[in-house]
């Protein structure tokens, strides 16, 4: 047995790299960073618009009572994207109190414009809390607020996670007389839209 040298036999050679390689390789680290960073760039998050396109509120006077539905037009300026809704939830306020909500089902919109949202819920107000404003004008004037988790661009790796909050005010609701479905008066009312990188504490 050799004791001298145990591993004679196995010592390969140190494996020298060209002098180049080095270089080559921060090159292409730099180019990967530039690139990724570039990316990002360019798909920054637009967001998303809404208007109501019609909405109907059913009332039996003196009583406001049986169902309400709200058809809310979207459009999506990211270009070639998808956006994923997820836990979707609808509220309805009249004079900042809590009135009704839905839940929406989840749901995806393409790019551009064109896709209507219909929600539609029970409703049950108590007539002191409305009678003097329904027999001045028969008009009532309703808040409605959206939220949900969004995800733009939801099949591809570039994926970006929201928080989506709709806010659409001031909606005219006016009651023919004689008619037991109060509907939207003076054309589309578009909405504030923000989005947040998650839901915010204080919502
Ligand atoms: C909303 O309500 C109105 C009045 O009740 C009804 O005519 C309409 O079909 C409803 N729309 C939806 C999508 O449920
Ligand atoms: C409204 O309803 C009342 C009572 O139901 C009726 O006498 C009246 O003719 C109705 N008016 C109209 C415009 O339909």
């Amino acid at each position: 047995m050799d004791l001298e040298n145990p591993i004679s036999g196995l010592s390969p050679h140190k494996v020298r790299r060209p002098w180049w390689f080095f270089h080559l390789f921060g090159l292409l680290l730099f180019m990967a960073i530039f690139s990724i960073i570039i990316l990002g760039r360019s798909f920054r998050v637009k967001t998303p618009e809404f208007f109501v396109n019609s909405m109907f509120l059913s009332s039996n006077y003196p009583e406001i009572k049986g169902s309400w539905n709200v058809s809310l037009c979207m459009k999506n300026p990211n270009p070639d994207t998808y956006i994923s809704y997820n836990l979707a939830q609808v509220w309805l306020f009249y004079k900042e109190t809590f009135i009704s909500t839905a839940h929406v089902m989840p749901f995806y919109q393409g790019s551009g414009d064109g896709e209507i949202l219909t929600v539609h819920a029970n409703i049950g107000m108590k007539t002191d809390e409305i009678e003097e404003d329904f027999t001045e004008d028969r008009v009532l004037i309703f808040d409605l607020l959206m939220e949900a988790n969004i995800r733009v661009n939801s099949q591809s790796f570039l994926q970006r996670k929201r928080f989506l909050i709709v806010e659409c005010n001031d909606l005219r609701i006016e009651f023919p007389l004689n008619q037991t479905i109060g509907t939207l008066s003076g054309g589309q009312n578009s909405c504030r839209v923000q989005l947040y990188g998650r839901k915010p504490v204080c919502f």
